[in-house]
Order: structure tokens, then sequence, then C-alpha cells
């Protein structure tokens, strides 16, 4: 009796590990693992390389084996997208827009499900890289510079036929130790800007933050390596030698808190109109767009047209709405409304030439190591699936 019991069990027993439990995996390309759900969960597609057991509608027989085509539902249970239309960049394009795009960086590039979202070229047209074309990473010693992290992001972006935004010349921060602890004169220091911005521009072209964050929230110039021994010399520095290593690059400048008209706002349009009489080359103004849920500046559209009737283009280059953790219902909803408003004000400036996501999923997000408690920032979700954020900029730029 014992042993016929004891056989039961064990013919029981593949059926058991052979359930993906609430929240694991259970299809998607490549996988080989269970493709049922335990009870009270259901396979659901993310994307052509993942799908998961999420909770809800099960089938009865203690879990289904069908992996559906999309759900209402994120994969916390919460509403998520029901938006069908073709991907955010083409009907950014469709609208004329050069891109909807997505920042990404190297570590995420092991992740196949999120490669899979990040290479439709429906979804996005445009990379950039969050670090590695950052200083540090591109010229680590004097003079020797290492283009292997950058290249990575270019190369991805080229097969999936996507644009590049090069990500940054001159910024204060993540500089290699030999040039923050260096004791350099403005002659030398020229040169040492120079020969970067010359050199990565050169390397890799499209778009470029060539100047990021100059400024203080009180439109001052920012104190650091390069404004103190330059002054204000280091953007035509640095703009002249991208000028001149490649002219069909847009050169950008690129900072936060100038979304709306204020103090730092107005110190952009005076750099870009003294840049401008100077005969320096000055193509574009990046807003970053790092938002909070419920607190979108009034007045983006009125600032981008501020901005273009300088002569210069603008994009939304960063943009992330984050929120007070967890996410509910209503903070999702208010969300989907915030990146709706941000996007139409895009759309709605013909010389806004595009739109960036500061990467397009909360699993990657920069927000929660930096802001603590914060987070839930972007349109699709850690599990990769889509956030009511999606519809709402969908919306925006359907018009
Ligand atoms: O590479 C090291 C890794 O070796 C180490 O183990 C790990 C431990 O903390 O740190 C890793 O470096 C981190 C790096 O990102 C790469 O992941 C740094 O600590 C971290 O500070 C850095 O954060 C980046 C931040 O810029 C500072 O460079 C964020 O990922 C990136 O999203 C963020 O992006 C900036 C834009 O460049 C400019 N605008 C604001 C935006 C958000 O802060």
């Amino acid at each position: 009796m014992k042993s016929i019991a004891f056989a039961s069990l064990l013919a029981l027993l593949p059926l058991a590990i052979a359930q993906s439990q609430e929240w694991g995996q259970c299809g998607g390309i490549g996988w080989t693992g269970s493709t049922t759900c335990v009870s009270g969960t259901s396979c659901v597609e993310s994307n052509a390389y993942y799908s998961q057991c999420l909770p809800g509608a099960s089938t009865g027989n203690g879990g289904s084996s069908q992996p559906a085509g999309g759900s209402p539902t994120s994969s916390a249970g919460a509403p998520g997208s029901t938006s069908t239309i073709a991907g955010l960049n083409a009907v950014a394009q469709a609208a004329g827009k050069k891109y909807f795009g997505s920042a990404t960086d190297n570590p995420e590039l092991t992740d196949t499900a999120y490669v899979a979202i990040l290479s439709d070229n429906t979804q996005f047209g445009q990379l950039t890289p969050g670090n590695s074309m950052k200083w540090y990473a591109t010229e680590p010693e004097q003079g020797t510079f290492d283009f292997t992290g950058g290249q990575q992001i270019v190369s991805l972006a080229q097969q999936n036929k996507q644009l590049m935004r090069g990500h940054n010349c001159v910024w204060y921060n993540e500089l290699p130790s030999w040039l923050t602890s260096g004791t350099f004169n403005a002659t030398e220091l020229t040169s040492i800007v120079s020969t970067h911005c010359g050199t990565i521009v050169g390397h890799w072209k499209d778009s470029w933050d060539i100047i990021n964050e100059p400024f203080n929230d009180d439109g001052t110039w920012r104190s650091d390596v390069f404004y103190n021994t330059l002054g204000s010399d280091f953007v035509s520095v640095a703009l002249n030698a991208a000028s001149a290593a490649d002219p069909s690059t847009k050169l950008y400048m690129n900072d936060y808190n100038i979304e709306n008209p204020g103090v730092k706002a107005t110190a952009m349009q005076n750099l870009v109109k003294s840049l401008k009489s100077a005969g320096v080359k000055i193509d574009g103004i990046g807003f970053e767009s790092h938002f909070i849920v419920g607190e979108i500046p009034a007045d983006i559209q009125q600032n981008m047209e501020a901005f273009v009737a300088l002569g210069v283009e603008v994009s939304i280059t960063e943009l992330d709405i984050r929120m007070t953790l967890p996410s509910t219902d209503a903070l999702l909803e208010q969300q989907k409304q915030d990146y709706q408003t941000v996007i139409s004000a895009c759309m709605a400036v013909e010389g806004c030439a595009g739109m960036t996501i500061w990467d397009y999923t909360d699993k990657y997000s920069w927000v929660p190591s930096t802001f603590s408690g914060q987070g839930a920032a972007c349109p699709w979700d850690e599990n990769l699936v889509k956030k009511p954020a999606y519809d709402g900029i969908a919306a925006a730029l359907q018009g």
C-alpha cells in the first residue's frame, strides 16, 4: 500500500513542478520551461520572448497553458494598457516627428525579453546610451579612447534601423579622475575639451548632447572643472570641435528644469542667443523632462515655442514621470494624463523634433536608486507590461 501511494505521489510530482508559479515565466521564444501556471493565475504574453503567470483568469484545471495575446491588465493586477496602436515610433513618425525613442544601458542588453521590445522600431525609432558615452567611459585615460560600450548600443541601433543620440560630451558629472584631479591651465583644458568632443562626435554621428546641464536652478553657471577654468567659453570650445568633427551632426545643449519659463530657461535662451550672435553652431535644446506625477509644468508648449523662435529645434530627451510608491490605480491614471500632457506639447510644436523616454521600463529606471521610495516612472512596468501611461502617450501622438 505504502509503495503504491508513493508511486502515485511521484506521478503527480512532475505536474506540480511543471506549473510555473505566480509571476513566473510560462512562455516565449527560447523558453523551455513550463507553459502552464498554478491555480489562480494565467499565462499572459508580454512579448514574443516572454509570457508570465499573472493573477486571475485561471482555467479551472489548475492553470492556463495558452499565452494570451496582450492584456488590459498590468502584471501588478493594476489597470494596464488597452491601446492597439501600431507602435509609439510608428505613430510619431506618421504624425511628422523624427522619432519616439528610449534610453538604454549596456548591462540591460543581456535581458533578451527587454532587448526584444527595445529593438522593435515600431515602438522606438531612436536610442540614447544612458551611460556608456559619458567621459569616464569614453576617455578613461587622457588621450586613450574606449568606444566599446557606446558602440554596443550604436550597433544595436544600426541593426534595428534606429537613430542614435549621443549622450554626452561635456558634463560636470561622471568625469574620469585624471580630469577632475588634474591642474590644467586654460590652454590645456581647451585642448582637452576640444579633443574629447571632436573625437567622440567624429566617431559617432547623428545627434549629440554636447553640453549637458550647464546651469544651476537659479540660472547661474554651474561651478565645475570646465567653468571654473574656462568660464563660459567651454561651451563654444566644445561646440566648435563637434561641428568641425562632423558638420552634419545635430548639436544640442541639454538640461532639466528648463521645461517651464523661468530663470533657468531664460539663462539657456540667453546662451543660445549669444552663441548664435558669435556664429557658433547650435542646433537644438533638450528638455530632459524628469517629472513627478501630478506636477507637470504648465507651459511646456509655450516654452518650447520660445526656444524655437530663437532658431533652434527642441526635443524631449529624458522623459520619465515618477511617483511615490506603492503605485495605485489613481496614480497610474494621473501618470497616464501627465504623459499625454508632455507628449502633446511636443506634438503641438513643429520645431519639436522628437521624444525620448529615459528607459522604457521600470525594471531599469534610474529613479528608485536616486529618489528613495519613488519609482514606477516609465510606461512599461517591471515585468515589461505596458501601463496606462502607454495609452496616454499613444493618445497624444495620435492628436
Ligand atoms: O558602473 C558601476 C558599476 O560598476 C557599479 O557596480 C555600480 C554600483 O553602484 O555603479 C555603476 O555605476 C552607476 C552607473 O549609473 C551605471 O549603472 C553609477 O553608480 C550611477 O551613479 C550611474 O547613474 C547614472 C546617472 O546618470 C549618473 O551618471 C544613471 O544610470 C543614468 O540614468 C543617469 O542619467 C542622467 C543623465 O545622464 C543626465 N540627466 C539626468 C539623468 C538621470 O540622473
